[in-house]
């Protein structure tokens, strides 16, 4: 709040409307990370926020999460895990489904992924029901770690409103324009 960075973030988020069905405004951060400045405006947001809490594990949700979770957990000094789509992953793995508007998915986690004790970030693009972010506190503490926050570059005003997200903390950057 006040922070000029994120006026220049939320205007770098290109809104596509009726994509990819009629009635939903899509929001695009395909032109946020193509600034190259609001790209690193974004990931030092959240680098200054994460540095110094003793985060040992940054998730990264399938797909747009993957986008900046990697260079938050490089930034921070912690282990980068991907929560994927299913049947991606190759080893043992967990899952957890959510509930889609039409229908559910499914999200899954090595579990060897983290280790008792770790403490981990949750980290996507955007929060819109919240589904998906539940699903990844669930496979992460099923595993054994903690999850400190789960951090959204968008959330739609509601869940923004709320400030937690099954308990847990949520932090976001800006809301959809
Ligand atoms: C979008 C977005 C979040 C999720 C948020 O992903 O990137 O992961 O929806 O919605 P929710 O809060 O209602 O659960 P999408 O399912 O479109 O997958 P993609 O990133 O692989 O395109």
């Amino acid at each position: 709040r006040g922070d000029p960075r994120l006026k220049a973030i939320s205007d770098a988020i290109r809104v596509m409307p009726n994509f990819p069905k009629p009635g939903i405004m899509f929001q695009d951060i395909t032109t946020l990370v193509s600034n190259h400045k609001v790209f690193k405006d974004t990931v030092d947001i959240f680098v200054d926020r994460y540095r110094d809490k003793g985060i040992s594990v940054v998730a990264g949700v399938e797909a747009r999460g993957f986008i900046f979770a990697p260079a938050i957990a490089l930034a921070i000094g912690a282990k980068f895990v991907p929560l994927r789509k299913p049947k991606k992953l190759p080893g043992k793995v967990i899952s957890e489904s959510y509930e889609l508007e039409y229908g559910e998915d499914c999200l899954e986690m090595h579990v060897d992924a983290v280790e008792q004790g770790d403490r981990a970030l949750v980290i996507d693009d955007l929060v819109a029901t919240g589904g998906t972010l539940s699903a990844a506190i669930r496979l992460l503490e099923r595993a054994g770690s903690e999850v400190v926050e789960c951090a959204c570059v968008i959330g739609i005003p509601e869940v923004k409103g709320r400030s937690r997200l099954d308990g847990k903390p949520l932090y976001i950057l800006v809301e959809p324009s």
